[in-house]
């Protein structure tokens, strides 16, 4: 499976980076404000960091925005992915994309139907938001399982991202099910190394070499 860093915050993909776990990164529209920065600068501060797929969001809501937008973004940097939202003038958007072989991830997806348009219109990634349905007591996982299944029965080439991780289980079940990619807060994947029953026998094995040396 793939980890992508779900964040615009240099600090942690730097430090993600340095643990070897970092394959790619996604942001959007909010994470890029949180930051407080300008965007392109962050972009591209962020390709000189991680040489994997970069996405970053288109902001117009009409085609030949999005059209407008992504021609520029992807002039950026060779690695950068544009991001367009679910929508029927981003779907449009994503079949021209596609013939200009410009990347694109098609994010906001809530539903099988709307993860087999993206890949119909060739997208590169789709990204299905796991976590805000289990927010709405809405099964996420399933829509997960779904979209590995019918990408399964067609062979399409569009690769599954894992997005709006909330917790370690939501990557451990979507790497059961198949998943492509899991694009993790920095949060979530700072918890997957630490386990207590490591740190409790690790500390053992200096104690008694210790007791040992005495
Ligand atoms: O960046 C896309 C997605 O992962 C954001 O999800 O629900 O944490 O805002 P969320």
């Amino acid at each position: 499976m793939k980890f992508f860093l779900d964040t615009a915050n240099i600090d942690e993909i730097k430090d993600a980076h340095s643990m070897g776990m970092v394959d790619g990164v996604t942001t959007n529209p909010s994470l890029i404000a949180r930051e407080g920065r300008e965007f392109e600068e962050v972009i591209k501060e962020i390709c000189a960091i991680v040489d994997g797929p970069i996405s970053a969001e288109v902001i117009s809501t009409d085609t030949e925005g999005m059209l407008k937008e992504a021609r520029h973004l992807a002039a950026l940097h060779k690695n950068i992915v544009v991001k367009i939202p679910m929508t029927v003038d981003g779907i449009k958007a994503t079949c021209q994309l596609t013939k200009e072989g410009i990347k694109t991830n098609v994010t906001l997806v809530f539903s099988p139907l709307q993860a087999l348009m993206a890949a119909k219109a060739g997208a590169t990634y789709v990204s299905p938001f796991l976590g805000r349905l289990d927010d709405l007591s809405q099964d996420g996982l399933q829509l997960i399982e779904q979209i590995v299944d019918m990408y399964a029965n067609y062979a399409y080439e569009t690769e599954i991202i894992v997005a709006s991780v909330r917790n370690p289980l939501h990557v451990l079940e979507s790497a059961m099910m198949g998943a492509d990619i899991a694009t993790i807060p920095y949060s979530v994947l700072a918890k997957f190394a630490s386990h207590p029953l490591t740190d409790k026998g690790l500390k053992a094995f200096l104690d008694d070499w210790n007791k040992a040396q005495a």
